[in-house]
């Protein structure tokens, strides 16, 4: 499968709604990305299968998102979401890439995000990328009181992370066949 991954926009608003609510708890208040899309902090991307005949934007297939919010010299990813029919196939991890790209083009040093204590998937992927539990939210998620661990790479410009992220990336252009990771 082809897909390519740009910023979300306007008319992307109701797809990646209906994966937030098909991937994720229902959550309250409900995420609402329109409103996101007005925040200059945040930004999101998404991954889009390679439609050719799909011109017009509302006709595109999204197949993932991913979102960040900048404040100061830290990023926090607020959400990676896969369609489940499109997960297991690199995409989670190739917006992964991308969103730490887009932070280091924000000029990020730190990245924090939450995570479900029983999310063991999403959390082998933070780890795989290095990052560390550095807190716990007892009681974060209000559907089931679930505990939020609170995860960080300390400094995504340094040496030490750029090489691993290289190595990263390589491997999983490798194994899925990826020739880029800009954002178009
Ligand atoms: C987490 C999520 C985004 C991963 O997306 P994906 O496209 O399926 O993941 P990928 O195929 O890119 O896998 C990348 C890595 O993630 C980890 N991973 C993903 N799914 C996994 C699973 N079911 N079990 C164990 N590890 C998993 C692995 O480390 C994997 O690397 P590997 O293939 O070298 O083992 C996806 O499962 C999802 O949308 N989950 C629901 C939403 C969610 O929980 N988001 C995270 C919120 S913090």
């Amino acid at each position: 499968m082809s897909y390519y991954v740009r910023r979300m926009c306007r008319e992307d608003v109701d797809q990646v709604t209906e994966i937030d609510r098909e991937v994720f708890p229902t959550m309250w208040p409900p995420a609402n990305y329109d409103h996101e899309l007005r925040i200059s902090l945040a930004h999101y991307i998404i991954a889009c299968v390679d439609g050719k005949a799909a011109e017009r934007i509302e006709e595109q297939k999204i197949v993932g998102f991913a979102g960040l919010w900048m404040m100061a010299d830290e990023a926090h990813i607020t959400n990676i979401a896969v369609r489940h029919s499109y997960q297991r196939q690199g995409i989670g991890e190739h917006l992964l890439i991308a969103t730490i790209n887009l932070a280091m083009e924000q000029n990020a040093h730190i990245l924090t995000l939450e995570v479900r204590a029983s999310n063991t998937a999403a959390q082998k992927l933070y780890h795989k990328y290095g990052f560390t539990q550095i807190d716990i939210r007892r009681s974060y998620y209000t559907d089931n009181r679930e505990d939020a661990l609170v995860m960080t790479i300390g400094d995504i410009a340094g040496a030490l992370f750029q090489r691993q992220l290289r190595r990263l990336t390589k491997s999983h252009a490798r194994k899925w066949g990826i020739t880029g990771y800009h954002i178009v």
